[in-house]
């Protein structure tokens, strides 16, 4: 029976008191946003598996950075795009990397940008893989001694965080010993811990040019079936020392967001993934939705699930949708 008491409707009367009557509030020190960066010289271009996103050579960094101080972000994650590749993705760790020389590069430009890098071999290994291979297999403890070498390089140019994103097991544990034993004590690594093995991230391996030559990556990406195995996977890596839980995607995945904030004490970051990204670029650029809507409804969604942190191509935008006060 209709209750003429109860009128949920009241706290919806006006947008001074829906904005009060918010649950979930964002903020901009909240985000992160990815920046490719590739070999060479003067390249700025635009990617076209990302619109609005581009592939920034060392020397054009300030681009990405100018932009990203436009709108108020100061946290940056660094994906790199190797020209040489080879079997063990030895680019990933080299001295002048091209990571390495784009962390350098940014913190002449930004002493206070904070930089967290994708630690991962996909980008520069020939095969495509996250790892070493053993025949047509990725080797997990072959590749865990890899991992190690990448962050400590990382740290060595300058890395605030680091964020591995291979799914090998034990490479937590295994690049925090790495880093304690080279000094790093105080670099955080943000943890991909329930990354799937999604079709989420085509544009991405796009971008980065890290599709695999063959296979898949389903031996070591998670199935997207389970979410038990999921919290099994945060468990490790709270085990092994994790300092940032971190699911992937985001949006397909919000029960997964939810779950790691009730189980877990770590902070919670979610990464909407490239192909979250593309879907809405392409379809607001059919006229089919609201882009700036569909946006920031999107992001709303993650932060209501749980997570603290949100890793984002859209965080210039979302930036000013927050300081608009549209959102958040
Ligand atoms: C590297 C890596 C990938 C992404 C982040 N780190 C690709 C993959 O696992 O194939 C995906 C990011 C995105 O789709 O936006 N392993």
């Amino acid at each position: 029976m209709f209750n003429d008491i109860i009128r949920p409707r009241r706290l919806r009367t006006s947008l001074g008191l829906r904005k009060m009557m918010r649950e979930t509030r964002l903020s901009t020190e909240s985000l992160i946003w990815p920046i490719f960066i590739v070999e060479g010289e003067n390249i700025y271009q635009e990617i076209p598996s990302l619109p609005g996103q581009y592939h920034y050579s060392p020397d054009q960094l300030y681009r990405a950075v100018e932009r990203a101080q436009a709108h108020g972000i100061s946290r940056l994650i660094l994906f790199g795009l190797s020209k040489e590749k080879d079997e063990i993705g030895s680019g990933a760790w080299a001295e002048d990397g091209v990571v390495q020389q784009g962390l350098r590069q940014i913190r002449k430009l930004d002493p206070d940008m904070y930089l967290i890098t994708d630690v991962c071999m996909c980008e520069y290994t020939s095969h495509g893989h996250c790892g070493i291979l053993c025949g047509q297999e990725v080797d997990n403890d072959q590749t865990l001694l890899r991992l190690a070498e990448i962050a400590v390089s990382h740290a060595r140019a300058g890395a605030d965080m680091v964020a591995p994103s291979d799914m090998m097991d034990g490479r937590v544990a295994a690049i925090r010993k790495a880093l304690d034993d080279n000094g790093f004590q105080n670099v955080p690594i943000m943890s991909y811990a329930a990354k799937f093995a999604s079709s989420f991230y085509g544009p991405f391996r796009d971008a980065a040019g890290s599709a695999p030559a063959f296979g898949d990556r389903r031996s070591y990406q998670m199935d997207w079936h389970n979410s038990r195995e999921a919290m099994r996977e945060c468990a490790l890596d709270v085990q092994e020392g994790a300092d940032i839980l971190m699911i992937k995607p985001a949006m397909s995945y919000l029960d997964l967001v939810f779950q790691c904030r009730q189980r877990f004490d770590l902070p919670v970051a979610a990464y909407a993934v490239s192909g979250e990204y593309a879907m809405m670029k392409a379809a607001a650029a059919q006229g089919l939705i609201d882009e700036y809507g569909v946006m920031c409804e999107s992001a709303v969604s993650i932060f209501r699930a749980g997570a603290d942190i949100l890793i984002t191509y859209y965080a210039p935008e979302l930036a000013d949708a927050i300081r608009k006060g549209d959102i958040g």
